[in-house]
């Protein structure tokens, strides 16, 4: 019965891949997808738009084409036959997983979603009064303390490599030569603590990646009940990871069919190349911070209403719309005071996003299975809306929806509230901020861009008035 269906949403996803296969044409982008021959030749625009930071493995998304590849393999596969903890196996290791190395992981991330210590801090902080993001990030650096043992006094990395090679003892601001070469490695010799247990592992390396994307869904949970005035929920260890996220967010455990799609939008959001949290996520590790620092930031970066924060604005924009009927008015206005839509255009798809195409019909078969009147008139605006968008914007600039634009109508669907969309999506994204910062790590480079100085030379300090009287009186 489960089968059945869950098989519906399986074909949703297969035709939204023939669909994109009929509509968008496109070639892979020589310049983004090949080897980098340092230093690389790029043309960067502002916000570091076309700027080559690495060479990755782990995924490639190409924009005119639509379509998103985790390790060679192509999204809409993934969606229809895979689930979250294989794909983040996938995107860790480079490889899908055996059946048992499968249950092995299965069974670290069972042990790792439990965070008693971190969740009994957290209950000790105005989370009622926080963000949902300010406190899933404080929680993630809690969790820092769970199983590790960083800060111990017995924590001794060797940073004897590193110490020579910080950036004051190397010549920074030079004309870039490009280094073939990692500079330094990440506190590669760690002693390991006499006091820790079996258990305790260091800040850094492939336990504390799946500690991290175990453990923060748990933290997303507490911090959900804690702001409804909940106490948290204790994961369910017969559960998916996807079916844990809902239960312990919502106290209610999922359908097969809810945790299905769940699971698509965990796995549609694990991993989107360069994108500004990964990148914040990266230059924190890229610093020989550790894995959790580095996490901590990329939810930072996350937040943001022009990156992933954009979901839940996307919700508040349709309820300010209110009706099908308001769609070209608020729209014309929106146009003409230059207002950004939420929901669309992407800094690298020029084409729509494959997210959006599957999460659309998740969407809608969602709301058409049982949404209730508020969801039905969401969606039927949020339809309207990207016709406009699509009959204006698309044509002329290449703008669609991305992937936050029905994210919002499925996670309502599941009972989530509006304020935990956007920690799903860090929820998810942790798979592929730790692959990246693992990827980065074996040929580290700390991230140092430069700016165009634009200021003035020769400025005369002169001393101010009031800070010459401050100075007397002393
Ligand atoms: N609505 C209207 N116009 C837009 C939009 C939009 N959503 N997005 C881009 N444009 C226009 C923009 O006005 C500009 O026009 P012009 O050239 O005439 O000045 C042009 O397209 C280029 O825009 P940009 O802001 O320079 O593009 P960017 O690459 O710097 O920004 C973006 C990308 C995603 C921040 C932007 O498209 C945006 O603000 N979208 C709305 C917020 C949103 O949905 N964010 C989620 C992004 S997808 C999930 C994720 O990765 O986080």
């Amino acid at each position: 019965m489960k089968h059945v269906k869950t098989k519906k949403i399986t074909k949703l996803i297969v035709d939204a891949e023939k669909k994109a296969h009929k509509e968008t044409k496109g070639d892979i982008e020589p310049a983004f997808a090949a080897p980098v021959k340092w230093p690389v030749d790029c043309v960067v625009g502002p916000g570091l738009e076309g700027a080559i930071a690495c060479e990755s493995k782990i995924g490639y998304v190409n924009g005119s084409k639509g379509e998103l590849i985790y390790q060679g393999y192509n999204i809409f596969d993934l969606c229809a036959y895979s689930t979250f903890e294989e794909v983040s196996y996938l995107l860790l290791h480079g490889n899908l997983p055996t059946k048992p190395q499968l249950s092995s992981f299965n069974e670290k991330l069972i042990e790792y979603r439990n965070i008693p210590n971190t969740i009994g801090t957290l209950m000790g902080f105005p989370i009622r009064t926080m963000s949902a993001m300010a406190a899933l990030r404080a929680g993630t650096n809690f969790m820092r303390y769970e199983c590790t043992y960083a800060d111990s006094p017995d924590y001794i990395p060797d940073r004897s490599k590193i110490i020579s090679a910080d950036e004051d003892s190397i010549p920074m601001e030079t004309i870039p030569m490009g280094e073939e070469h990692a500079i330094y490695e990440f506190k590669k010799g760690v002693k390991e603590s006499k006091d820790a247990g079996l258990d305790l592992h260091p800040p850094e390396g492939y336990p504390a990646c799946y500690h991290l994307i175990s453990g923060v869904s748990s933290v997303a949970g507490a911090v959900a009940r804690i702001r409804q005035g909940f106490l948290p929920i204790a994961f369910d260890p017969e559960l998916s990871h996807a079916a844990n996220l809902i239960y312990m967010i919502t106290g209610k455990k999922p359908t097969p069919v809810e945790e299905r799609v769940m699971d698509v939008a965990l796995i549609l959001h694990a991993d989107h190349g360069m994108n500004a949290s990964t990148f914040a996520t990266m230059v924190v590790a890229s610093t020989l911070s550790d894995i959790y620092l580095a996490m901590g930031s990329g939810i930072a970066a996350l937040s943001g209403p022009l990156h992933g924060g954009a979901n839940e604005e996307v919700l508040k924009m349709l309820e300010e719309i209110g009706s099908v009927s308001n769609v070209a008015s608020w729209y014309k206005h929106a146009r003409a005071k230059k207002k950004k839509i939420m929901g669309f255009g992407h800094r690298v798809y020029r084409a729509y996003d494959p997210r959006a195409r599957v999460l659309g019909p998740l969407a809608e078969h969602l709301v058409n299975e049982g949404g209730d009147a508020q969801a039905k008139t969401m969606l039927s605006i949020a339809k309207a809306l990207e016709k406009e968008v699509i009959s204006t914007l698309g044509a002329k600039k290449g703008i669609f929806p991305n992937v936050d634009f029905y994210s919002g109508i499925v996670y309502s669907c599941l009972g989530i509230p509006p304020d935990f969309f956007t920690p799903i999506f860090a929820v998810s994204r942790a798979a592929g901020w730790t692959a990246r910062v693992m990827e980065y790590l074996k040929h580290n480079r700390i991230f140092r861009p430069r700016a165009m100085y634009v200021g003035s030379f020769d400025r005369k300090y002169k001393q101010s008035a009031g800070k010459d009287k401050k100075l007397k009186k002393k």
